[in-house]
């Protein structure tokens, strides 16, 4: 059952993508398009794929894509921006926690800026480490801790004014103790991401693999 906190969650992104602009874009998050080029397609798994930039791309490189968010609006999004694509996506209305998936179900996961409320950071992304198949590439890009300052700066950048929801090297490496990580380092870069993601950000980017 859906807290108080994440039906907050749910209406205020709702509203976002109910509008008719793609809110971070069409186009696939940088970092995430780079790490996708160095694997072979299979399945993979887009937590928080809200209106489907980066769950459609993956698609449209030959992979098997399940995509799932809150927001039912995202998923109409997303399910309308695959169909422009020429490619399809399973797509579920979920937090994660009732997907029906078995254990090692996927050969990666791509978790771009899925900022979940505070308290439901360790055990969603424990639930997708579970997801993951040995060998299996995770691949992450989110605001980092430095974030703040810079969206002081200039708020168009945008990104969660909490700071418990940011992300610090230490919280990947502690999330993902057991894996071989392949990147993991917080840095300044400028986003371009449609209309809410504008200006520089101080970002984690975070790749690694799950040991056999
Ligand atoms: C900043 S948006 C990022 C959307 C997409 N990943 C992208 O990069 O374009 C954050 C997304 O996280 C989703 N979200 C927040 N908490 C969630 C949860 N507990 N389970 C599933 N999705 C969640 C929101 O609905 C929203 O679509």
């Amino acid at each position: 059952m859906a807290t108080t906190r994440q039906q907050q969650d749910r209406n205020k992104w709702d509203e976002r993508y109910r509008q008719q602009d793609f809110a971070y874009g069409k186009a696939p998050n940088h970092f995430f398009a780079s790490c996708l080029e160095q694997l072979a397609p299979g399945s993979i798994l887009m937590p928080a794929d809200g209106e489907g930039r980066n769950g459609v791309y993956a698609a449209t490189r030959g992979w098997k894509v399940h995509s799932f968010d809150l927001s039912s609006e995202g998923q109409a999004k997303a399910l309308q921006l695959a169909a422009e694509k020429g490619v399809s996506i399973a797509y579920q209305v979920s937090d994660g926690t009732d997907l029906g998936w078995d254990e090692a179900s996927f050969d990666a996961i791509g978790a771009i800026y899925a900022h979940v409320a505070p308290e439901q950071i360790p055990a969603f992304y424990r639930r997708l480490d579970r997801y993951l198949k040995p060998g299996g590439t995770f691949i992450f890009e989110a605001f980092g801790k430095a974030h703040l300052q810079w969206k002081a700066l200039d708020p168009r950048v945008g990104g969660p004014d909490d700071i418990e929801m940011l992300f610090s090297e230490d919280d990947m490496q502690t999330l993902f103790n057991r894996y071989e990580i392949i990147h993991c380092r917080e840095e300044v870069v400028l986003l371009e991401e449609g209309l809410y993601h504008r200006g520089k950000g101080s970002v984690l980017r975070f790749a690694a693999r799950k040991p056999l």
